[in-house]
């Protein structure tokens, strides 16, 4: 099966690591107009870019800290400004901040995980949704975490509960987005082989070791497994899903 995404213009937040990476290549390898999205990692973003640049790619990097509400509310016109519309938004940029039993854990690292992984993915949807909603359609792919099935494990309750929201935003605006030819849909990603658990406090390559024999297929994924759906809901082959929440765990 091949996909066809020639001149889609898709804004892939967090692209400049792990799955957000991979999914930047698959896109603009499928012919997208993929707007590079990164905050702190300009160097690797712009790895990803050079590794890109060929003749046929029109990838681009956009900046932008999306703690920061008026990037949270910005950041979808700056993409339209440069590439000239919005036809996919891939709200992939997350983290949990620290690994810890609800107590202990800082009001900051709780309301740092409501801001980047819930509050702007809501504002960054709402924008994307105006101005699909004018051009005709569009689609929004959120990605969510298995952790969401289960609420998590009690030191990562609030990242679960900041995904559970991303999903409930889903549905949402699936089913206002549907009679404008809207698509919105979820990913639920198990256990993935990338750096984000080494930048959580508090959480050791022990319990990654453990959280690994938990998966019945018995191994983690690869990045390639999300961006490959994502490429799948992008395409053509997509356009009669919306509402869903996809998993891909393993089994988990
Ligand atoms: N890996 C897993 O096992 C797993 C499992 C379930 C779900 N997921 C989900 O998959 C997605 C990608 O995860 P990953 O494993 O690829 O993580 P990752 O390697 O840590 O990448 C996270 C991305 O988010 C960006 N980001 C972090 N803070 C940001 C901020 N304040 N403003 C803007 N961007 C910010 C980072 O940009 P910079 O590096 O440029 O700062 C980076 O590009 C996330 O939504 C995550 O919740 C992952």
């Amino acid at each position: 099966m091949t996909f066809n995404l020639k001149n889609k213009k898709i804004l892939i937040t967090g692209a400049s690591s792990g799955i957000g990476a991979r999914i930047a290549e698959t896109l603009a390898d499928a012919g997208a107009i993929v707007g590079i999205h990164y905050n702190k990692n300009k160097t690797v973003a712009e790895q990803i870019f050079e590794k890109l640049k060929n003749d046929e790619c029109k990838a681009f990097l956009i900046h932008g800290d999306l703690l920061k509400i008026h990037v949270q509310k910005t950041l979808v016109d700056n993409f339209i400004n440069k590439a000239g519309g919005i036809d996919v938004l891939v709200n992939n940029a997350a983290a949990v901040f620290e690994y810890k039993d609800p107590l202990e854990l800082s009001d900051d690292s709780l309301d740092k995980s409501i801001s980047l992984n819930f509050k702007a993915p809501y504002y960054l949807s709402a924008s994307a949704f105006e101005h699909m909603k004018r051009s005709g359609g569009g689609k929004i792919i959120n990605i969510s975490t298995a952790a969401v099935k289960y609420g998590g494990s009690l030191k990562g309750l609030h990242y679960a509960a900041s995904k559970a929201a991303l999903e409930s935003l889903t549905r949402g605006f699936s089913r206002e987005g549907a009679r404008y030819n809207i698509l919105v849909n979820s990913i639920r990603c198990g256990l993935i082989e990338t750096d984000m658990r080494k930048k959580i406090k508090g959480y050791s390559e022990k319990r990654f070791k453990e959280r690994i024999k938990m998966i019945p297929l018995g191994h983690p994924g690869k990045t390639s497994d999300i961006a490959d759906m994502v490429l799948f809901l992008c395409s053509s082959s997509g356009n009669f899903i919306t509402g869903d929440i996809i998993t891909i765990a393993g089994g988990d």
